[in-house]
């Protein structure tokens, strides 16, 4: 793929923030972004890094009125010795066509996705932010396009990359959360579209997310959406129940997103000395391990916050609170391990790290 890249002059380039603690999460964005076009008789063509700027979309543009969108999120890591690293990004690739291949979208071959993302990041490579902790996030997007009211799959579409430099994803850092598990409300429903990462599953979320938040709960736990009875995910995360002698995760049913992090700890675990499990949790034999004492701890991942201590779940009037609100000692040792790949401090045995350049 011939990327074009459009000249900047010194004086539009956006000042660095000064202060990594200002950063938050997806607030700033960096001076460049790619962008490509698709049209059924050109297939994906125009490949080029410009500057961030709005973007210029027809009213009736298909996604304004029936959601044809897909994203995806990875992030860029810098090593103590000034290496540019990301963490399967291949994994993306594939799970961003997975979703295309849903909502009746265009893939994009696996090497034109992870050339345009690392032209762009080391092009952009002064964003990638210093500070322990913080990140260069990625964010990938797809929109249907074709200006053409009534439903039907977009016959053009925009891809388009931006890189937001970000601190952590919880300001409450590595630290117990509390979860409101939501028993009437549903995220995505068997057959669905839970699997895929479409805008529409994350509207879908709002609600209960506001409503958990202003009870004073960090996030929720989802259950299926039919029978309100078994465990998909927390907020945007997949979830892990640590029991005395195994890891278990919920099996995935078709309306759970399957997570490149959650993929990583299963793989991990058992080098790490932990059985690990995939199978479908009921919400009531979750709470009768953790009040039994069955269940030790309970941790969230996802590349945003990578690993989310979870301190206790409110169902139905009752509050479940798991291994003293206090930090277990598998979600620490998941935590560091995870960590330390992604940062490269440590060899990476499993050939997940991506080494894109250096910066000086
Ligand atoms: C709904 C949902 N579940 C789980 C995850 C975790 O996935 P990953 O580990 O690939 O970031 C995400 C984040 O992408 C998500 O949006």
């Amino acid at each position: 793929m011939d990327i074009y890249i459009e000249p900047i002059a010194d004086q539009d380039l956006k000042p660095l923030f000064s202060d990594p603690e200002q950063l938050g999460f997806g607030q700033f964005f960096t001076d460049r972004m790619f962008t490509m076009q698709y049209n059924q008789a050109k297939s994906w063509h125009d490949a080029k890094i410009e500057k961030y700027k709005a973007l210029s979309l027809d009213p009736a543009a298909c996604v304004l009125h029936y959601s044809q969108e897909i994203f995806e999120g990875l992030k860029v890591y810098l090593s103590a010795d000034n290496r540019v690293l990301m963490f399967r990004p291949e994994q993306n690739a594939r799970r961003l066509n997975r979703s295309a291949a849903r909502i009746c979208m265009p893939t994009i071959p696996e090497e034109d996705f992870l050339q345009a993302i690392k032209k762009l990041v080391m092009l952009e490579k002064r964003w990638i932010p210093k500070a322990p902790g913080t990140t260069l996030y990625v964010r990938p997007i797809m929109l249907g396009v074709e200006p053409r009211i009534g439903i039907h799959p977009s016959s053009e579409y925009l891809f388009c990359v931006l890189l937001s430099p970000v601190g952590p994803y919880f300001k409450t850092g590595f630290n117990p959360v509390s979860i409101y598990v939501e028993d009437t409300m549903g995220r995505a429903i068997a057959g669905g579209v839970g699997d895929v990462k479409t805008g529409g599953n994350y509207a879908a979320s709002l609600w209960a997310g506001r409503k958990a938040q202003e009870k004073g709960f960090s996030q929720v736990l989802w259950l299926d959406a039919k029978e309100h009875r078994y465990v998909e995910e927390v907020g945007a995360m997949n979830i892990f129940f640590g029991y005395r002698d195994k890891l278990v995760t919920p099996v995935l049913t078709g309306s759970i997103l399957p997570g490149i992090t959650r993929d990583s700890v299963l793989k991990m675990a058992e080098d790490l000395g932990y059985k690990a499990e995939e199978s479908l949790l009921s919400i009531d034999e979750v709470l009768q391990g953790i009040v039994s004492g069955e269940i030790t701890e309970v941790f969230g991942v996802g590349t945003a916050a990578l690993v989310v201590p979870i301190g206790s779940f409110y169902y139905k009037n009752q509050n479940y609170m798991v291994n003293n609100n206090q930090v277990g000692a598998v979600t620490k040792t998941i935590y560091n391990r995870l960590m330390n790949i992604q940062y490269g401090k440590v060899a990476d045995q499993y050939g997940w790290v991506h080494q894109l350049g250096f910066i000086d």
